[in-house]
């Protein structure tokens, strides 16, 4: 019983996630205001062709170049991306995958945290685009909305 409620609440929970703009896809978008002004209706985030092309596109770069130690929703050789974007902005984000330890070296108080947190390994400096890097933050951001459905089972069993 606990269960199918649960299920009925992910169900409902995902159904919202898609008719919804989540706060962090509009911060990403604001980044982009000639496509986004010439936008009349407001679609939803995850229709948008331009937001599809994002998430696919950072799904590859995802898979070629961080799956090796990154999942969205489990800590690998690296931590859980989910949330990311809410726990630090694109302008932190962008130098982070560029080159970690320039972060860590500059005393960035959140940067020397983690990369201690992580026995000090160093994660590869990435020759991507911020535009490249934007795109892998999208391809997160739609994979967590999976993960929020499944946390809402969990806490509704529990
Ligand atoms: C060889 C392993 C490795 C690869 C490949 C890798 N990372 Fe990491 N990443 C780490 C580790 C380890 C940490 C923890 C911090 C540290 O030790 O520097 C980390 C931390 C991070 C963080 C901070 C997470 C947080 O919760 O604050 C972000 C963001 C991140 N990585 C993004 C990426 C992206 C995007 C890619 C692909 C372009 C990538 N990483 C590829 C190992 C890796």
């Amino acid at each position: 019983m606990v269960l199918v409620l649960g299920v009925i609440g992910a169900v409902l929970y995902r159904s919202l996630d898609w008719l919804q703009t989540p706060p962090a896809q509009l911060a990403l978008s604001n980044e982009v205001p000639a496509a986004a002004a010439t936008d009349t209706l407001p679609a939803p985030a995850a229709a948008r062709p331009e937001q599809l092309k994002a998430i696919a596109a950072g799904d590859a770069l995802f898979k070629g170049n961080c799956a090796q130690c990154h999942a969205v929703n489990d800590v690998v050789v690296g931590p859980a991306l989910a949330g990311i974007t809410k726990r630090r902005p694109l302008s932190w984000l962008v130098p982070w995958v560029k080159n970690s330890g320039k972060v860590v070296a500059s005393g960035d108080e959140y940067a020397v945290k983690i990369f201690a947190q992580f026995q000090k390994q160093q994660m590869p400096s990435f020759q991507l685009s911020a535009r490249q890097i934007e795109d892998i933050m999208a391809y997160i951001e739609s994979e967590e909305g999976r993960a929020t459905a499944v946390a809402g089972v969990v806490a509704l069993r529990d």
